[in-house]
C-alpha cells in the first residue's frame, strides 16, 4: 500500500492500514471523495481501501472522531452504456442486508446512505483475514487468530442463515474481518442471497439451502488455512468435502473466471 493513500497522521496500529487494493487505473468510476457530510457530521478521508469496476471503498474519520467506511458504487457509464441504475441497485441491495441484520453482532452497523449510491457503515478496528495470509509474503511476523475465532465465525454464519440470509462470499478472506477484540465480523453483502418468502419458489428455497451449506464449507476451509492445528481428523476430512454444486461450479466457472480476470487486469480494472 502506498503512503499517499493514507492520510492519517497517527502511526498505524496494525494491519488494517495494509488493505489498500487499488488497481493502477480503473475502467470507470471515481475514487471516494476527500470529504463528505452525513447527518451533520463531516468525514475526512483517511485511506482508500479498494477500487474496482463496481465500487470504491475508503476509510474516513468524522469531526467527532468516529471512524466509518464508505462504499461508493459507481454510477458512471461504461463504453457509452448507462450503468447508473446498476450502481443504485447494488447500493440499495447491500444497504437492505445491513438494515435487515442490524441487530446481529458481527455485522457492522449501518451509519447511513450517502447520495444516490453511497453506503456508510461503522469501521471495525482490526484487519481482515487476507492480511493474515499476506504476513509471510510481506515479511511481517505471523499472527494467529484466537482459538475460538472460527467457532464464532461458524456461529455468525448460522445466525445469518436463521435470519434467512446466505452470505455467499466467504471464499474471500478479505471479507472476513478480525476485530481488535479478536472476534469475526463480516462485510460485503454484495452477492448475499435472501431466502425467497414465497413457499412455491422451490428452486429459490433449494438454492438458499445449498448456499447456506457452502457458507459453512467455506468456514471450514478458512479454518483449515488459518488454524489447521485446531482441527480434528474428522473436521479436516469434512473441510475437503465440496457439494455437487461447488464442484460443478469449479469445473465450469473457473476457466471463465480466469478469462474474465485476465481481461479486467489488462484493462486495469482489477
Ligand atoms: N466496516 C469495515 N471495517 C473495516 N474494514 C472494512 C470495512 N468495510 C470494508 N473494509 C475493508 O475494505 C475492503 C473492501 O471492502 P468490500 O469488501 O466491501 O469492497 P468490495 O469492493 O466489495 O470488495 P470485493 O468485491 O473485492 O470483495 C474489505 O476487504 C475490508 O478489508
Ligand atoms: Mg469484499
Amino acid at each position: 500500500m502506498s503512503d499517499t493513500n493514507d492520510r492519517s497522521s497517527a502511526a498505524p496500529p496494525k494491519g488494517q492500514y495494509d488493505v489498500a487494493r487499488i488497481p493502477p487505473r480503473s475502467l470507470r468510476g471515481r475514487l471516494c471523495p476527500d470529504t463528505f457530510t452525513l447527518d451533520g457530521a463531516v468525514y475526512t478521508l483517511e485511506k482508500h481501501l479498494k477500487h474496482d469496476f463496481f465500487a470504491s471503498t475508503a476509510r474516513y474519520r468524522g469531526d467527532h472522531g468516529r471512524r466509518v467506511c464508505l462504499k461508493h458504487f459507481h454510477t458512471e457509464s461504461c463504453l457509452l452504456i448507462p450503468l447508473g441504475w446498476a450502481g443504485r441497485y447494488m447500493c440499495n441491495r447491500e444497504i437492505g442486508f445491513y438494515r435487515h441484520l442490524a441487530d446481529v453482532e458481527g455485522v457492522p452497523a449501518l451509519v447511513g446512505k450517502l447520495g444516490e449510491s453511497g453506503m456508510v457503515h461503522e469501521w471495525i478496528e482490526g484487519c481482515d483475514l487476507l492480511d493474515y495470509a499476506q504476513d509471510a509474503r510481506m515479511g511481517r511476523p505471523e499472527r494467529r487468530v484466537a482459538d475460538d475465532f472460527f467457532d464464532r465465525l461458524d456461529q455468525l454464519a448460522l445466525t445469518l442463515h436463521q435470519r434467512d440470509v446466505a452470505y455467499v462470499d466467504l471464499n474471500k478472506p478479505d471479507n472476513v474481518l478480525v476485530g481488535d477484540d479478536g472476534r469475526p465480523y463480516l462485510v460485503d453483502f454484495q452477492i448475499s442471497y435472501r431466502r425467497p418468502r414465497r413457499r412455491w419458489n422451490l428452486l429459490g428455497r433449494w438454492l438458499f439451502g445449498v448456499l447456506c451449506r457452502e457458507d459453512l464449507y467455506h468456514v471450514r476451509k478458512l479454518k483449515r488455512k488459518f488454524r489447521r492445528d485446531l482441527m480434528t481428523d474428522h473436521e479436516l476430512r469434512r473441510s475437503y468435502q465440496r457439494s455437487f454444486l461447488l464442484s460443478f461450479h469449479r469445473q465450469f466457472a473457473h476457466p471463465f473466471q480466469r478469462v474474465r480476470r485476465w481481461v479486467l487486469t489488462k484493462l486495469g480494472a482489477r
